[in-house]
């Protein structure tokens, strides 16, 4: 199985609080867009293809929409989604989520993985399924 080198993303503190950085990363050998989103001291991570049409959600490249509710926006044709599960709360594609990479915090550095663990694109969890 191909995987991933563990690759160092992003400083933390390059992602201000409460919101959204664009990085790409390597998944299985192909570049890949990411939009990270910190929470305090956590960072979430999903793909950055909206399950509506494809499209990446930031309207250019590491800008992102976000609603008075906190919802992150597609800048395509609005599908809004909540940031604790990336799941589609409105819009075209409501009740799909983004796909999940994970990450991890480590030393004040966003890394791609779990702490300690290997990754493949396999393990990018789509919570759409049953
Ligand atoms: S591609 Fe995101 S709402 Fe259509």
């Amino acid at each position: 199985m191909r995987g991933y080198s563990r690759q160092p993303l992003i400083a933390l503190a390059d992602i201000a609080d409460g919101g959204f950085a664009e990085v790409e990363a390597a998944l299985d050998g192909d570049a890949e867009s990411l939009i990270l989103y910190r929470d305090g001291q956590r960072v979430r991570a999903w793909l950055n293809v909206c399950p509506h049409a494809g499209r990446r959600l930031d309207w250019a490249p590491g800008k992102f929409l976000k609603s008075k509710e906190g919802l992150l926006v597609c800048a395509a044709h609005g599908a809004s989604f909540e940031l604790a599960e990336g799941l589609c709360v409105a819009g075209p594609c409501r009740g799909s989520h983004l796909r999940v990479v994970p990450v991890s915090v480590v030393d004040g550095d966003v890394w791609l993985g779990s702490c300690g663990s290997g990754f493949s694109r396999e393990l990018l969890q789509d919570s759409s399924d049953p």
